[in-house]
């Protein structure tokens, strides 16, 4: 069996509600539990043997892709390119348009996975599902369970409970719809093609469907899906594996401390460990080995910590990602942060954010919908989020603040966005 893998990495536009992180890197190369968000989709893609070659498909320029691009062929030893769309085509539009690459070598079949979705993707499994099945799927669908008042911020999926047919399909549905909602991840077999062009040429005036944006765009939910839904030939895999969404720079924190997780069973060498010279860890930790920790420091759970990092005598680091080439001097402590790269934080300072998991039973990291601001015109509570080449004076307190990159702190800040 032959197969490929398209992951949608959208494209500068995309990245906003992820500000100020995304204003330096493009959004899905944002590190979590220490590698590139997407990074951890090429994994997943990569440990599934029948997976031939991954395509990243976006708008970013090219060249901002390229050092990743490069590192990931040398990581994972796969075939991966960069598919660049002229400009947003939906999540849609771009499989369309790069329908000859994604078909060339007769792939027996594709999978598609959100660039800002995360999770332990059961992709073999979701696989073994698409192929045992005895009716063929067009489109299979990752599903999971969600809350009833959650389900309607996503794609909704009534299923055939024995058959797993998808009955039907809505995308974020004013009122309740179902609890199974779509995760972002489908193996589509090559055959879409044909049924994506028979949609496109039942409506004429799909090419020139504008969006938000004002782009000519096709959409897979509201566009493909839909449609398909109740045709028999759309099936949902269903998985209770952890799952989220990133879309929001506190999602991150959210998607770090699982990523950090699922380490502690897969990938254990990633994790610090403590011993006699080295700082004290508490629970999951990643440190890139060319970081400088002090051993007084103590870090943890759910910390991690960039490329050349330097962190300080006595420094406390939980629930944050530390960027690289920042440096947190001596006696700081750090809670619930986002510090971007190449920062500086003055000794005797602190710098903390309040949690915002959405729902600690439940947990889906869909927070975009808290608003920035409360009725009151006050930020909302959130995790404290510095950008890049940020500097904290020592002795300052900043709570639950978003700074802007390049900005000197005079003093202290409480709620408050620093531009
Ligand atoms: P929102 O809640 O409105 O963000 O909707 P959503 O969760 O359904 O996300 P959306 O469909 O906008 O995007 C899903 C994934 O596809 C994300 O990783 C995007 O970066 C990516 N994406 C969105 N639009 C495009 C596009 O035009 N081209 C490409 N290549 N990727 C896209």
């Amino acid at each position: 069996m032959m197969l490929k893998a398209v992951i949608l990495i959208g494209g500068p536009q995309k990245g906003t509600r992820f500000r100020p992180l995304s204003l330096d890197v493009p959004k899905p190369l944002f590190p979590v539990a220490g590698l590139p968000m997407v990074q951890h989709h090429i994994e997943a893609c990569a440990a599934v043997p029948d997976i031939r070659e991954v395509l990243l498909l976006g708008y970013f320029p090219a060249q901002q892709l390229h050092q990743f691009v490069t590192d990931m062929i040398a990581a994972y030893k796969i075939r991966i390119r960069y598919l660049q769309e002229y400009q947003a085509l939906g999540t849609a539009g771009g499989i369309y348009h790069f329908r000859d690459q994604i078909s060339s070598g007769n792939p027996d079949a594709f999978f598609v996975l959100n660039g800002d979705v995360c999770g332990d993707f059961p992709l073999q499994e979701m696989l073994d599902f698409h192929t045992s099945l005895t009716s063929p799927s067009l489109i299979t669908i990752m599903g999971t369970e969600a809350t009833r008042h959650q389900s309607t911020m996503y794609g909704c999926i009534v299923e055939d409970k024995e058959t797993h047919q998808i009955l039907h399909y809505v995308e974020k549905p004013s009122t309740f719809v179902s609890n199974l909602i779509n995760c972002g991840v489908y193996i589509c077999s090559p055959d879409i093609f044909k049924r994506v062009g028979e949609i496109f040429n039942s409506r004429p005036d799909f090419y020139s469907l504008e969006d938000e944006e004002g782009t000519e765009s096709i959409r897979l939910e509201q566009d493909i899906l839909m449609p398909i839904a109740g045709t028999g030939q759309a099936y949902v895999y269903n998985t209770d594996r952890w799952w989220s969404q990133i879309k929001t720079a506190g999602s991150a924190i959210y998607a770090n401390r699982h990523y950090l997780q699922l380490y502690r069973t897969t990938k254990t060498d990633r994790l610090a460990t403590n011993g006699s010279d080295k700082p004290t860890i508490i629970g999951d930790v990643y440190i890139h080995p060319s970081a400088t920790v002090d051993p007084s420091a103590m870090l943890g759970p759910n910390v991690s910590v960039g490329k050349n990092a330097v962190i300080g005598a006595g420094v406390r680091i939980r629930e944050s990602i530390i960027l690289g080439n920042t440096t947190i001097q001596e006696h700081s402590c750090v809670l619930y942060t986002v510090v971007g790269w190449n920062s500086t934080v003055g000794a005797w300072t602190r710098l903390e954010g309040t949690p915002c998991d959405p729902n600690p039973n439940k947990p889906f990291a869909k927070m975009d919908n808290v608003p920035l601001f409360n009725n009151d015109g006050k930020l909302n509570p959130s995790i404290t989020i510095l950008g890049c080449n940020v500097t904290v004076p020592a002795e300052v307190i900043v709570l639950n603040s978003i700074v802007l990159p390049y900005k000197d702190l005079p003093h202290s800040y409480k709620n408050e966005i620093i531009l």
